[in-house]
């Protein structure tokens, strides 16, 4: 080697040393679930936090990379969840977690985030009190009172007197009952019955029996989405509730985009209320899903935690732009605090007091369009923040 290609040699390292230091890579914990019978909610939003980063990773400020760590919480498993986000924290120092599609989950992970001052961003978990379990956590997907308080209210001024509760026996199930009976009782409806189903494993068909058995104008319905919707959508169909007059209502939870072609016409009618259509008529959706079909299939359809898990990570863009790579905890909730974009499902902001989303809830009604179901949004409620924090605001 003579003089001069040493110099160059040197100067190369040099300049591979510098760029080697000033990058700023952001590590991001993604906590999701990826296996087992619980877990096409998580591959959803996986699939979501894929799209966003694959279509604006340029954007990111010159040598500021974010890298995602993504690790298996197995489904609504607390304990799997804590010892994910302890190693994420410790071993794998994260500035900032996201994900988390189960209640109990985010429950057992809101301390850690607290203590470690790791900020969290919920992409699914819905029950509203998550959000006041940690200063660390903000939200970007739904409660279930923000669907189901409503949807109440609805059900009582569309000629629904009576109605008949059933939810999965965990935290959000419990939420959208209340939100439901709430909402549907204040307006002048009547509850016949109520019931929770066991979270794992469920026989939906005895359950449906007593309900057919009870005949009320209208069965409410919340069982998280996936499997489980599809099931008790044919359960509802095969047990003879639609046969029976009976109406099905709940949460968009049980008719996500993704499952209603195999849920099949018994879910024709169907009226629900939720924040996210793949039918919802407006340019930024329309780009999203062309974006999604292209990505994923032509024959796929996003659903609404493919959008929580896309917003949730232009959240998370946001304040890694902001601060240039350089993560501070408390300045990337000030920043979360208020931030607005303008999604797929409509424009959103993360409420600045509570940290938890404000957005717009449509009810829909399932409708065959162009030879496949969708939920045809029909009335829009604009901008609801979670209506259990507005109640119980002191
Ligand atoms: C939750 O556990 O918070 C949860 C899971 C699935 C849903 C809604 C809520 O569809």
């Amino acid at each position: 080697m003579n003089t001069r290609t040493l110099v160059a040699a040197a100067i190369a390292i040099a300049a591979l040393g510098a760029t080697a230091t000033s990058a700023q890579t952001v590590k991001v914990g993604i906590i999701n679930t990826y296996s087992g019978p619980f877990a096409e909610p998580g591959e959803l939003i996986d699939r979501g936090i894929t799209l966003y980063m694959k279509q604006h990773e340029k954007d990111l400020p010159p040598g500021v990379k974010i890298e995602l760590i993504k690790r298996d919480d197995t489904g609504p498993q607390p304990d799997v969840a804590k010892r994910l986000a302890q190693e994420l924290i410790t071993r794998d120092q994260v500035q900032l977690l996201a994900g988390i599609v189960y209640t109990p989950n985010a429950m057992a992970v809101a301390p850690l985030v607290t203590e470690a001052k790791v900020p969290l961003i919920v992409m699914n978990a819905s029950t509203p009190v998550i959000t006041m379990k940690s200063p660390y956590i903000a939200r970007v997907s739904f409660t279930l009172w923000h669907s189901s308080y409503p949807l109440g209210q609805w059900a009582a001024k569309h000629d629904i007197k009576t109605a008949y509760t059933a939810v999965s026996d965990y935290a959000p199930g419990a939420d959208a009952e209340e939100a439901f009976i709430k909402g549907f009782t204040e307006g002048g409806g009547k509850i016949v019955g109520s019931v929770r189903i066991p979270l794992q494993n469920p026989d939906f068909a005895p359950y449906l029996q007593k309900v057919k058995d009870a005949n009320p104008n209208a069965l409410f319905v919340f069982v998280p989405a996936g499997t489980q919707a599809i099931s008790v959508m044919k359960t509802f169909g095969d047990v003879g509730l639609k046969q029976a007059g009976i109406k099905l209502v709940g949460p968009g939870d049980i008719t996500t985009d993704e499952g209603l072609d195999a849920m099949g016409d018994v879910a024709l009618d169907v009226i629900t209320m939720g924040h996210y259509s793949a039918a919802h008529d407006s340019s930024t959706n329309k780009a999203f899903v062309q974006a999604y079909q292209a990505e994923f299939g032509k024959d796929q359809v996003p659903a609404f935690e493919v959008v929580g898990g896309y917003d949730g990570m232009a959240a998370i863009f946001d304040v890694v732009k902001a601060q240039n790579g350089k993560i501070d905890p408390d300045k990337t909730m000030a920043l979360l605090k208020g931030w607005k974009y303008d999604s797929a499902r409509g424009p959103i902001m993360i409420d600045p007091d509570t940290r938890d989303i404000v957005q717009n809830e449509y009810v829909r009604r399932v409708e065959r369009v162009n030879g496949h179901l969708a939920n045809v949004e029909f009335e829009t409620i604009p901008m609801v923040k979670d209506p259990w924090k507005v109640l119980n605001a002191k």
